[in-house]
């Protein structure tokens, strides 16, 4: 039974990840269905933060006309952002200085005034963290877990993970055979930040012989010896996948740049550095590929926008039901809802009995620790 639902506003927030627009056109049909009325918000919450930016408005009306075909299409029609968070906004003061300033109640208020019900918030970690805390504030609000690193936790998976994986997968398939041909170590380096998922799962479906993962910290020379041990049986080439947030023993993450005011650091440079270490240990030349950005676009395939679909709907239906401060999560093969407390905050590391490791270990391939 509805829990006296009539408008409901909806918004996508940090790293975009195919998927998105499949939720979104699932959300609006959703609710539709139930006579109620759907907004979206401009780019995470900027859309209500920041309405100078957006002088056809911070928040649209979606209908049914706005959200026809676009379930195959990457990206997010309402855009996103992953550096604008309300609870710590970046503010410029009067004396110059930028200061993180809790700009939530901006978001209630605007809410309030414009009759929205509730918040269905599609994201990552820190969106979910949001999501949580404006709950917390009074807010009903239902959370949709998305992330091509697939590190979030309680949902067996997250949409834009498969099709990040099944792009990387096509793209070292192809780096086979120029690796073969030139004899040379190919290190790729795929995004993930501090989990392995991607690259562990890519390194597995595309027969890399090396995996880094942020979750097992490498020895470049257990690499180096996996390699001259391939030459030794005439494969004179070699294949390393490194997740992003990979460190060797000992080491530090790579970093392209620090942490700052509204900004998350960001991750890279592994893969470089990886195969430096390896041509000098190896005497073998290396090369690195970054596949970063091109694993975020695309259209999403058909396990993700399946995902994405049940989820919109599974999210409109919960409010349904009267619920808030929920996530709806992927318990395989169903839908159901977990608390937003469980997963703010908290990252889904590879598990060290996962079978998917084990199955890296059962056929061979070094993961930097044997
Ligand atoms: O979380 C998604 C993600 O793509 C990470 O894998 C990556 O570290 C980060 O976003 C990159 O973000 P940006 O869009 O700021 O480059």
């Amino acid at each position: 039974m509805s829990a006296s639902i009539k408008r409901i506003a909806i918004s996508t927030g940090g790293g975009d990840a195919p998927g998105l627009n499949a939720v979104i056109r699932s959300v609006v049909l959703a609710a539709e269905q139930r006579g109620w009325a759907c907004f979206g918000i401009r780019e995470g919450f900027n859309g209500i933060l920041l309405p100078e930016r957006y002088p056809h408005n911070g928040v649209v009306r979606l209908t049914i006309d706005q959200v026809r075909g676009i379930g195959h299409l990457g990206g997010t029609i309402l855009g996103t952002t992953n550096h604008g968070n309300p609870l710590k906004f970046a503010t410029t003061m009067p004396d110059g200085s930028v200061q993180e300033v809790d700009r939530s109640a901006d978001i209630h208020h605007y809410l309030k005034q414009m009759d929205i019900d509730a918040l269905i918030c599609v994201g990552g970690d820190g969106t979910l963290t949001i999501a949580h805390a404006l709950h917390q504030q009074g807010l009903r609000v239902v959370g949709v877990p998305k992330t091509i690193d697939n590190d979030l936790d309680k949902t067996f998976t997250t949409f834009g993970f498969d099709t990040a994986v099944s792009f990387a997968t096509e793209c070292v398939d192809r780096l086979h055979s120029t690796a073969e041909s030139h004899q040379r170590i190919m290190v790729v380096e795929v995004m993930g930040r501090y989990a392995g998922w991607i690259a562990l799962h890519t390194g597995i479906a595309a027969n890399a012989h090396a995996i880094v993962i942020p979750e097992i910290p490498y020895d470049a020379e257990k690499i180096a010896a996996m390699i001259r041990n391939r030459d030794i049986n005439g494969r004179h080439y070699s294949i390393v996948l490194a997740a992003e947030g990979a460190t060797p023993l000992g080491g530090q993450h790579a970093l392209q740049a620090s942490a700052s005011s509204g900004y998350v650091e960001r991750l890279g440079g592994i893969g470089d550095q990886l195969a430096h270490d390896l041509q000098r240990l190896t005497g073998k030349e290396a090369r690195s590929v970054v596949l970063g950005h091109l694993l975020r676009g695309g259209s999403p395939t058909a396990f993700d926008r399946l995902s994405a679909m049940r989820f919109g709907a599974a999210a409109v239906r919960a409010l349904d039901e009267g619920h808030s401060g929920i996530m709806v999560a992927l318990a395989f093969p169903n839908v159901n809802y977990v608390a937003l407390e469980e997963v703010a905050g908290r990252m889904k590391a590879v598990p060290m009995d996962s079978d998917t490791l084990q199955t890296g270990r059962d056929i061979g391939i070094c993961l930097g620790d044997n």
